[in-house]
């Protein structure tokens, strides 16, 4: 194809991916099957690879996430993202209405009603209609770039259609539809991994990944609410007028709003969802109401981050009385030892409660709550329900303090306390409960994935004593199986082949499958990436760790912690010995040798051949370590050009310094 040939049809494939983005996602109306819109999507995508001069930054294409990022940079927002006040009942909202009634001189001004979404508020900046930043809320005045992380989401359009101002910063609420999330839950659970809490959270947590391409990966969506900031006059009349504009653009709208004329139609508007408001598929925890004229709104100006032109009226918590009947504990993979709630069975929301979560010790004593105690029981979008407190006057003496056990209800080995943790921990390593725990997870889909290993065959096997740790999974054979209830030869032969196939997982999932305390999957793939193989990680220093973006001392000190003990090493010299994957895969990379020996690299200043990073990809290729702090413990800094204060640092605590060719006349030896 000739170029100019591929350049318009590599325009027109963009717009007409665009509408039916727009139709599906925004609309929710598409007019052509799934299979029709991927053959568009691959059409491009491959045009786009021959032509790669013609890639635009806001193609269709570009949704899937890029490379991970260091560190989110700061925005600072040009007109702050206001927070609202509250109402919590029709008094409330009455004194409102009237404070502004007085304001502006007239009871007659229209109020635009919204549902409010519990998501997370982010700000869209278009330059020309083309989609250039997004950021987080942050505390209003500065938050962060999320942009790529942003572009994942299909309902947001990288380019709009009609006729845009050439500077536009909209701003909308991020979220997670509840059908979505309960489906995350459930394959989380199948997989025996932990569920999310609710959809807020896991909105918040999914739009600050680093790397984009899992934000991709999460069902998130946007509803808009509102004109940040513009170049253009032609957002001064009224809300609802911006709103319907913001359509006409592309963007994802809210389809119930309404526009009306007095309060007593607000209060219906309100009293219509509190009782319609789970019927929809997103969570939505109150009404916001706005005064819709902007020159009012300029009137009434604000009161801190608040505006007084806007309120939230929150719908109650969804909340039961009911009686705490028992107090009981369970034990995690890691041995935390952790009580929940038996709770009188009640209705909470549509659904009922018989358990809730008491988190650990702290918590029960910081509510004081006590065995026989009625207590109040609320689901505010959460899936595990919380006591948000007990009736004191309803207390007669005979409720029972509980006291977490001092030994481990499963083993009988003693129960401690690990410094700076609220948690109790089994401190027996081979205790069996934990080891079920530990082993379920191990064998999970997003660990080793080994089928054929339930429940109930991992208990006889530890039982029988065939398995006292992960590695031992490797160890089985026929004869063992045999003896095994319930196993025949077909089911034999399938946990053999699942065992066998799952040595060749990456590196990163065996760390996921150690189940080490906050390291799950996505940490494993920064610590595989980052240390190449186990015998790096195993020896790293928690100060280096803290030097990786995105792990903190918490991960850090439980990783170290991990890899100290004694039954943890010799676990990893079973794995090594059964021939798991205990390093990363190097077809892409140069050959990985042990050349320097685990020595510790600082790089500093500039270089002249190699940027910093690919001469850090070469200590790490070459067997060192790469540390981002000079200290006692650095064996060489490579210097460059303009090198600042870490050369001082260097040359003051005697640490060899190394010239760029120095360090590779080294590693070429
Ligand atoms: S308007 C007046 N409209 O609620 C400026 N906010 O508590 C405030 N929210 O940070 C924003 N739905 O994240 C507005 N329809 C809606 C909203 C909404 C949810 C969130 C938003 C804001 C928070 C304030």
């Amino acid at each position: 194809m000739e170029k100019t040939e591929a350049k318009s049809k590599i325009q027109t494939l963009s717009l007409e991916i665009n509408k039916h983005n727009h139709l599906y996602y925004v609309l929710d109306k598409p007019i052509i099957s799934d299979g029709q819109y991927d053959l568009l999507l691959k059409e491009l995508k491959e045009l786009e690879s021959i032509f790669p001069e013609f890639l635009l930054p806001n193609s269709p294409t570009q949704r899937v996430g890029s490379d991970p990022l260091p560190s989110f940079e700061q925005v600072s927002h040009e007109i702050p993202m206001l927070s609202l006040g509250n109402a919590f009942n029709d008094q409330d909202l009455g004194n409102w209405h009237k404070r502004i009634s007085s304001s502006i001189n007239s009871h007659k001004f229209e109020i635009a009603c919204e549902l409010k979404f519990d998501g997370l508020a982010v700000s869209l900046l278009y330059e020309n209609g083309i989609f250039v930043r997004g950021a987080t809320r942050g505390n209003g005045s500065t938050g962060e770039n999320i942009t790529l992380n942003l572009k994942t989401i299909k309902s947001i359009p990288l380019t709009l259609t009609g006729n845009p101002p050439s500077l536009l910063e909209v701003r909308g609420e991020v979220f997670i539809p509840k059908s979505q999330f309960l489906a995350m839950n459930k394959k989380r659970e199948k997989e025996g991994l932990q569920t999310y809490a609710n959809t807020r959270n896991t909105a918040a947590g999914s739009l600050r990944q680093l790397d984009s391409k899992i934000t991709a990966e999460r069902p998130l969506d946007i509803f808009i609410y509102g004109v940040g900031s513009s170049n253009s006059l032609d957002f001064n009349n009224s809300h609802w007028d911006n709103l319907q504009k913001l359509k006409l653009f592309g963007f994802k709208v809210n389809p119930h709003n309404e526009l009306v004329k007095n309060l007593e139609s607000a209060t219906n508007f309100y009293k219509k969802w509190l009782s319609e408001k789970e019927s929809i598929d997103y969570d939505c925890d109150g009404i916001v109401f706005k005064v819709n004229q902007i020159n009012s709104q300029e009137i009434l100006g604000s009161v801190g981050r608040e505006p007084r032109w806007a309120i939230a009226y929150k719908f109650p918590a969804e909340q039961a009385v009911t009686k705490l009947l028992d107090i009981q504990t369970n034990i995690g993979r890691t041995g935390s030892i952790n009580p929940y709630a038996i709770l009188e069975p009640v209705e909470v929301g549509g659904v009922i409660v018989r358990q809730a979560t008491l988190h650990n010790e702290e918590y029960i004593a910081s509510k004081d709550l006590r065995i026989g105690d009625w207590v109040t029981v609320e689901r505010a979008g959460e899936v595990i329900p919380q006591i948000v407190h007990r009736d004191q006057s309803r207390r007669n003496g005979s409720e029972i303090i509980f006291k977490m056990p001092s030994i481990c209800p499963n083993c009988s080995a003693i129960t401690s306390r690990i410094e700076n943790e609220s948690a109790l921990y089994c401190t027996n390593a081979q205790c069996p409960a934990q080891l079920e725990r530990l082993l379920e997870h191990f064998v999970s889909k997003v660990a080793m994935d080994i089928d054929g290993l339930g429940i109930k065959t991992t208990t006889s096997l530890i039982d029988n004593g065939l398995i006292n740790d992960v590695s031992d999974i490797y160890f089985l054979d026929k004869n063992h199986l045999e003896n095994i209830d319930r196993m025949g030869e077909k089911s034999i032969n399938n946990l053999l082949d699942s065992i066998e196939k799952s040595k060749s997982k990456p590196f990163s999932r065996m760390i996921t499958g150690l189940g080490i305390s906050h390291v799950g999957s996505e940490v494993a793939e920064i610590l595989a990436n980052e240390f190449k193989n186990i015998d790096s990680l195993m020896n790293v220093t928690v100060e280096e760790l803290q030097q990786i973006p995105s792990i903190g001392p918490k991960i850090a000190i439980s990783l170290v912690d991990f890899f100290q003990k004694e039954t943890n090493r010799r676990i990893i010299e079973k794995l090594k010995t059964a021939g798991i994957k205990t390093e990363v895969d190097n077809q892409n990379t140069k050959s990985h040798n042990n050349l320097l020996n685990q020595q510790k690299f600082v790089v500093t200043g500039k270089m002249e051949n190699f940027s910093r990073n690919e001469i850090q990809n070469l200590i790490k290729e070459n067997g060192g370590l790469v540390t981002n702090q000079v200290s006692n413990s650095t064996n060489f800094l490579i210097a460059g050009s303009d090198a600042g204060s870490k050369l001082n640092t260097a040359i003051e605590n005697n640490v060899t310094i190394l010239t760029e060719s120095e360090f590779l006349e080294m590693i070429s030896s």
